[in-house]
């Protein structure tokens, strides 16, 4: 039976006006005023807003530490991923040493198919970069995944810059874009070093050993190898000024970087690693990196949203619980498993602390949160926007009903958020997935994950 949405507030990037919408299949065909259809199943979206379904640049589930593992699988994070009106995620498939990517891609495969709530896809993160990886990456991009992953920190993912160098010159040339982890993995080795022959064990030194300075120094290093290879690049989880301000010279010059920033990074500020005496674990639910940073980083965060420096927000959500996960690392910081839940959030928060607090539009937010994410990673406009011809991921949105976010009420399988106590604004009614009615009345009425695979065409160069 073909949908009907009726007299919603239609956003898309570039404008916001009412009119009906009807699907048929996957596919959205017609978006009009008074559209009539007897036979059609109709929802009534009377004062609601009407987005394209959002897209998370930027999760990790089911990922193994090699201590522990992600709380959060495909299962779990993409349900609570759909109940936030998200609707497609990108998860970073990431190659074993001495492996293939083509192994990674089978093996993250075999997490995610039959078992997602909602779409994804997949970044491939290069862990060991020879001449096999660089003649594997073109297949990798013709197989649907035009985007790599490249890490400049962790010893047992990073690679040096002659592999960097490499592997933009070779993206260039096969249509695909790499994002980067910018942090100075040597210096961040270094101060956890002297950090810890000094005996500090608290969470107030994680944010102390990973600095924004080295944050800034590996983004303009790594832009500069960039531009020396003439190759498009992005940044993943921008949290400072020190690196938007790189992102933003590059820009000017006319440099191709694009900047992705998370929630976290937006709301949340160095004050939850505790003070120097503090003895508390608290701090541990925030231990991820790059670190949260000193307050006064989130309004040039947002000011870089408003600007077109920041291009997309993605979660990161890499969810450990706090009892049992993250405190294995409650006698010393430098253990704790790195990262956060976030994925089910993401759209809440940023409506009602960018949106409703002026900092951003409602046009800009489906730009950051879906089209963008789209256009990027080579969906668009299947995805990314409410079009005649598009697939039908839609979310129904009403803005009346207020909540408050806490772990008691998420479907993230965390025992913690760190968005506990955020009030935030309306409720999301409905979501389609590819036509399909899987929110009604703010409850899942699937019960068979219904996710697919969605293959990226090549990056388009030309499109900024
Ligand atoms: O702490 C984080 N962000 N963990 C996830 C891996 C990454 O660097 O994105
Ligand atoms: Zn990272
Ligand atoms: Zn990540």
């Amino acid at each position: 039976m073909d949908t009907l949405i009726k007299n919603g507030k239609i956003v898309r990037s570039d404008k916001t006006f009412l009119a009906d919408i009807l699907i048929s299949g996957e596919r959205i065909i017609k978006i009009e005023e008074n559209i009539e259809c007897e036979d059609c199943k109709v929802i009534d979206a009377k004062g609601c807003y009407v987005f394209p379904g959002f897209i998370d640049t930027h999760t990790h589930f089911d990922l193994d530490t090699g201590f522990t593992k992600t709380s959060d699988d495909f299962n779990t994070g993409t349900k609570a991923a759909i109940m936030g009106g998200t609707t497609t995620i990108l998860d970073f498939a990431t190659q074993d040493r001495g492996s293939t990517l083509k192994k990674a891609f089978d093996v993250w495969t075999k997490k995610a198919e039959d078992n997602s709530f909602c779409d994804y896809g997949f970044h491939m993160a290069i862990t060991e970069y020879n001449d096999y990886i660089e003649k594997e990456m073109e297949e990798i991009v013709e197989m649907g995944m035009p985007s790599f992953k490249l890490y400049m920190a962790y010893d047992a993912l990073r690679v040096d810059d002659g592999c960097i160098y490499r592997a933009l010159r070779r993206s260039k040339d096969i249509g695909a874009i790499i994002g980067f982890h910018c942090e100075n993995g040597d210096i961040i080795n270094a101060l956890t070093k002297e950090s810890r022959e000094r005996g500090e064990k608290t969470t107030y030194y994680h944010p102390r050993v990973k600095p924004a300075e080295i944050e800034g120094e590996a983004t303009e290093r790594v832009i500069a190898i960039a531009d020396m290879v003439k190759s498009p690049l992005y940044i993943v989880h921008v949290t400072c000024r020190e690196a938007l301000e790189k992102i933003e010279r590059a820009k000017d010059k006319g440099i191709k970087v694009f900047g992705e920033t998370c929630p976290q990074y937006l709301l949340l500020d160095i004050s939850r690693y505790g003070d120097i005496d503090d003895k508390s674990f608290e701090g541990g639910k925030y231990v991820l990196s790059p670190p949260l940073r000193d307050k006064k980083n989130q309004d040039i965060l947002w000011e870089g949203i408003k600007n077109n420096i920041i291009d997309f927000i993605g979660t990161d959500h890499c969810s450990f619980n706090f009892k049992g996960q993250k405190d294995i690392g409650i006698d010393d910081y430098s253990k704790i498993p790195n990262g956060i839940p976030g994925v089910e959030h993401r759209f809440y928060l940023m409506y009602t602390e960018g949106v409703m607090k002026n900092k951003i539009t409602l046009n800009k937010m489906v730009e950051i949160l879906s089209s963008n994410g789209a256009k990027f990673f080579g969906m668009y406009p299947d995805k990314g926007e409410i079009l005649e011809g598009s697939i039908a991921d839609i979310v129904i949105y009403d803005p009346d009903e207020n909540w408050t976010i806490s772990y008691k009420n998420q479907y993230q399988n965390v025992d913690y958020t760190p968005y506990e106590g955020f009030n935030v604004s309306g409720k999301i009614k409905h979501v389609f997935l590819r036509g399909n009615h899987v929110v009604e009345d703010g409850n899942m009425i699937i019960e068979k994950p219904l996710g697919k695979f969605v293959k990226g065409k090549r990056f388009d160069y030309d499109r900024k």
